[in-house]
């Protein structure tokens, strides 16, 4: 099926808080401007107020900023390589974590990774309001990452997070530019909201 998709410029979300939403980009141009620890308070505190199943809060995560050179090494080893190419720019590193069980009696959490993203989600409009960028990966060595950290059984790693500033687009490296500027785009309502017959959207905003 072909899609027809909408460039992020048309899209018109009308509210000023909303046209955060579509400021937020995963950025493969990271500036190596520091990122300060009051900075990261305010990342951490918009983070831990998502909602999450049972309130269990099952989200965790390792920060390695690069002045901590040993753990930032850490981290960027348990991502792939061609992620690291640009995610090694970034000032922060993060790995996001899930905790797989309920505290309050041990049984499965099976929303513990939907959680995580509902976290990574305030994280991200939050650093977004701050000028800053988030890049999320799923490209990493999940089995490294576990050793590495010695993280227990009950914890599942989930993806690692590039938190920086975003460089100008003339200043982006050259094997980064061609990616950086390319056009973002997303699915059509019709394509993704249902309310008659499963995959025949009417839906009419
Ligand atoms: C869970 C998750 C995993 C992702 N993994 C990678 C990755 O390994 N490498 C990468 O370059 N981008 C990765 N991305 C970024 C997506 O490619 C990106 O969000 C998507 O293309 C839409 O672009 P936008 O975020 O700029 O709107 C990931 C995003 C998410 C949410």
């Amino acid at each position: 099926m072909s899609q027809a998709y909408i460039k992020a410029e048309e899209i018109n979300l009308g509210q000023e808080q909303l046209s955060l939403l579509k400021e937020r980009k995963s950025t493969v141009a990271f500036s190596d401007e520091p990122i300060n620890t009051t900075q990261l308070e305010q990342i951490f505190e918009a983070t831990r107020w998502a909602a999450s199943c049972f309130n269990e809060q099952p989200w965790r995560f390792i920060v390695a900023t690069k002045e901590n050179e040993t753990l930032y090494k850490k981290v960027l080893n348990g991502i792939n390589p061609h992620n690291q190419n640009w995610a090694k720019n970034a000032p922060v590193l993060m790995i996001a974590i899930a905790k797989k069980t309920f505290s309050m009696n041990g049984a499965e959490n099976k929303h513990s990774w939907h959680d995580v993203g509902l976290a990574v989600g305030n994280m991200s409009a939050q650093a977004t309001a701050m000028g800053l960028y988030l890049h999320q990966m799923a490209g990493i060595v999940k089995e490294n990452i576990q050793q590495d950290f010695e993280i227990s059984e009950d914890f599942e790693v989930v993806s690692a997070i590039a938190l920086g500033y975003k460089l100008p687009i003339e200043e982006v490296p050259e094997d980064l530019k061609a990616r950086e500027s390319k056009e973002r785009t997303r699915k059509e309502f019709s394509e993704f909201i249902y309310n008659v017959d499963w995959e025949k959207s009417t839906f009419k905003p």
